[in-house]
């Protein structure tokens, strides 16, 4: 006969909970819990099938069209338009990047909209998570702050909540007893996310998991546990800005490649909804070696200033840098601009800076770059109210580029009256309020693009 283990119920609303609690979670009946002891059910022999019968595709209902908002509209968008109960969602970055902050507001305006909200923390103590709560003015009556490591003991406490959103800060700190090894440890993150993802799955809530992960990624990080996990979004910026882009990189409910912006503030972190406009905001009219460029961060058109100087090179080999670019693209693009453009750039230290922090990674901002280049190098600025795009090749050609409207329409939006653009694939493009500069090579598109006053050098 096994032995009868006690648990409490609560005598208003039968609420049951592995330990005494002063007041009910569910009908907040104040000193109602009293004590039982149950006989746990022996255990039947099953047969090896788990009872799962094949479904008609067309009779399956499903239950991740019921999204609900996180409150931030750039989190909302990444999620590819809320969150799905169900999903786990993990939130990866540096440290100090502002995950906790996120994810903490995140919980302060889930909790106010949909219910209870768990937040387990496993690096920092309830009362340091208290002090952020103030510096963010949250203070979270349905917000229950569970300093535990032991994930086992939190997902019983989550049992009795039942909670609307679960948060985990972090999953290298939290540890489950089964996996016999350290926090941390390879086995232990991917037993402790196996054991969120069945939680989250058997009771319908969404999970949030941070994640460390190190420049190098010499120590286990959460890049193992992508493949477990619904949804992977990163959280990047550089050390010195205060903007921060959330990126998602794997979505089972929504596209990947969007991207969220936010500014760390003084008071938390704050969406940023016109994006291009801030990126924009320090440009100085007329400044030799700037040029901007609408690009696309996944289906969102940003306006992003990318700057080059080049200068004499005084001792031995020259220099090449690129700050949010990729050096080997730059690299390529001096290549062009010296054989196909007669820019002698092969003595000359070239810099080049995406301002703002982002990270320039499609080849649509290669003309934007050789331009803001071969401005700095004839010492010729490029028209302030002109925007360009497209890709560069090798033989000097520009090439088309995807979602040309999109990028027309933000550059315009933002007072831009003129684009140089690839003469191929204009016939849809239906732009207004922009002139449209067709070229075909990168010759035509200097040519186009440098304004004649200053004109030194060449
Ligand atoms: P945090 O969310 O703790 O980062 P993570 O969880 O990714 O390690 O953020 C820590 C940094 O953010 C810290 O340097 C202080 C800064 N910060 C602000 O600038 N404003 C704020 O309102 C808060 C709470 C933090
Ligand atoms: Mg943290």
């Amino acid at each position: 006969m096994p032995k009868p283990k006690r648990i409490f119920v609560c005598r208003e609303c039968e609420r049951e909970s592995p330990s005494w609690l002063g007041r009910c979670p569910s009908c907040h009946a104040w000193n109602s819990f009293t004590e039982i002891a149950v006989t746990k059910p022996q255990r039947t022999i099953k047969s090896s099938h788990t009872g799962h019968q094949p479904k008609v595709l067309s009779g399956i209902t499903s239950e991740y069209e019921e999204r609900f908002s996180s409150g931030t509209c750039e989190l909302d968008r990444v999620l590819g338009g809320g969150i799905v109960p169900g999903a786990v969602i993990l939130t990866g970055g540096e440290p100090g990047i502002g995950k906790s902050t996120l994810l903490l507001q995140v919980a302060s305006n889930v909790a106010s909209s949909q219910g209870s909200v768990i937040y387990i923390t496993g690096e920092e103590t309830a009362g340091q998570v208290k002090l952020r709560a103030r510096r963010l003015g949250i203070t979270g009556d349905d917000l229950y702050i569970l300093a535990e490591t032991d994930l086992e003991s939190a997902l019983e406490h989550a049992q009795i909540i039942h909670p609307a959103l679960l948060i985990v800060d972090s999953i290298q700190s939290v540890y489950t007893p089964e996996a016999e090894t350290l926090p941390g440890s390879l086995n232990q993150l991917r037993l402790s996310t196996q054991k969120l993802m069945s939680w989250a799955k058997n009771n319908n809530c969404p999970v949030f998991i941070t994640g460390h992960v190190t420049k190098d990624g010499t120590i286990a990080g959460p890049r193992v546990l992508e493949h477990m996990v619904d949804v992977v979004c990163y959280l990047e910026g550089e050390a010195f800005q205060s903007y921060r882009i959330l990126r998602s990189i794997k979505n089972r409910f929504g596209s990947t490649n969007e991207v969220g912006i936010f500014e760390m503030q003084a008071k938390g972190m704050i969406e940023v909804t016109n994006p291009s406009h801030i990126f924009l905001s320090d440009r100085l009219a007329n400044t030799i070696g700037s040029a901007v460029v609408p690009t696309l961060e996944g289906s969102r058109p940003l306006l992003v200033e990318v700057q080059a100087l080049s200068n004499l090179t005084v001792f031995g080999q020259p220099r090449r840098v690129a700050n949010g670019i990729d050096f080997g693209r730059l690299l390529m693009l001096i290549a062009v601009l010296s054989r196909r453009c007669s820019l002698k750039l092969g003595n000359q230290d070239v810099i080049v800076n995406a301002t703002g922090g982002i990270r320039l990674s499609e080849p649509a901002t290669d003309l934007s770059i050789a331009l803001a280049i071969a401005s700095s190098y004839r010492d010729q600025p490029v028209d302030p109210g002109l925007t360009a795009v497209g890709e560069v090749g090798l033989s000097g050609e520009i090439r088309a580029i995807p979602k040309l409207d999109r990028r027309l329409a933000e550059a315009s939006r933002l007072g831009f009256k003129r684009c140089i653009v690839p003469d191929k694939g204009l016939s849809s493009c239906k732009a207004t309020g922009i002139k449209l500069i067709p070229v075909s090579t990168l010759r035509q598109a200097l040519k186009a693009g440098l304004t004649e006053e200053l004109d030194k050098n060449v």
